[in-house]
């Protein structure tokens, strides 16, 4: 398997439509009418934020993405997916890397992120270096990383 990581392009759309839904039907089933009446929302962030959504391939299939945001002084990570064939094979972590290298290349040296809690996405966090630092919205769990040292302020 030859995984590579590239920009997103616009026909990438579909594929992400396709992992948020998944996402939402997996997690947050109660919710999926609510998303689906802000699907333009959702697809303005996406277009807003274009340049730092990235699209993982395997063998030059779409296998997974991710994308963050500038929040506050932070990189917040907005959403990660992989593909369930593609699973447990370092993609996710892979996408992760790149997050907080292009954060890092942009000057953020702060990384955020939240999880429900019973999504096992969490130990992908930790094994990074993930901190938990409490619970945020819809008693999500926040999670942050420093880039460097001395800790998150
Ligand atoms: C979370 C997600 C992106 C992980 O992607 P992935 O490519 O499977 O992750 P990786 O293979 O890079 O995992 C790296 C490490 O993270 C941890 N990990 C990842 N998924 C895990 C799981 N389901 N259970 C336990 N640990 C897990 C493991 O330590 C793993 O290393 P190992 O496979 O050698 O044990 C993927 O499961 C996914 O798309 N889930 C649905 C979307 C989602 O919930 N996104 C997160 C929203 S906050």
């Amino acid at each position: 398997m030859t995984l590579r990581l590239r920009p997103a392009q616009v026909t990438d759309l579909p594929s992400i439509y396709q992992g948020e839904q998944a996402y939402i039907q997996r997690w947050e089933p109660a919710h999926e009418t609510a998303w689906r009446l802000q699907l333009e929302r959702h697809l303005r962030r996406w277009v807003d934020n274009f340049e730092r959504l990235t699209v993982a391939l395997i063998d030059e299939q779409f296998a997974g993405y991710a994308l963050w945001t500038a929040e506050q002084g932070r990189a917040e990570l907005c959403t990660i997916h992989v593909s369930e064939r593609y699973r447990r094979n370092g993609v996710g972590r892979t996408l992760l890397d790149r997050y907080s290298a292009d954060a890092l290349s942009l000057g953020f040296t702060q990384l955020a992120l939240s999880v429900r809690p019973d999504n096992p996405a969490r130990y992908l966090y930790e094994q990074a270096g993930f901190i938990c630092t409490g619970t945020g919205t819809h008693d999500y769990l926040r999670y942050q990383r420093c880039l460097v040292g001395g800790g998150c302020a």
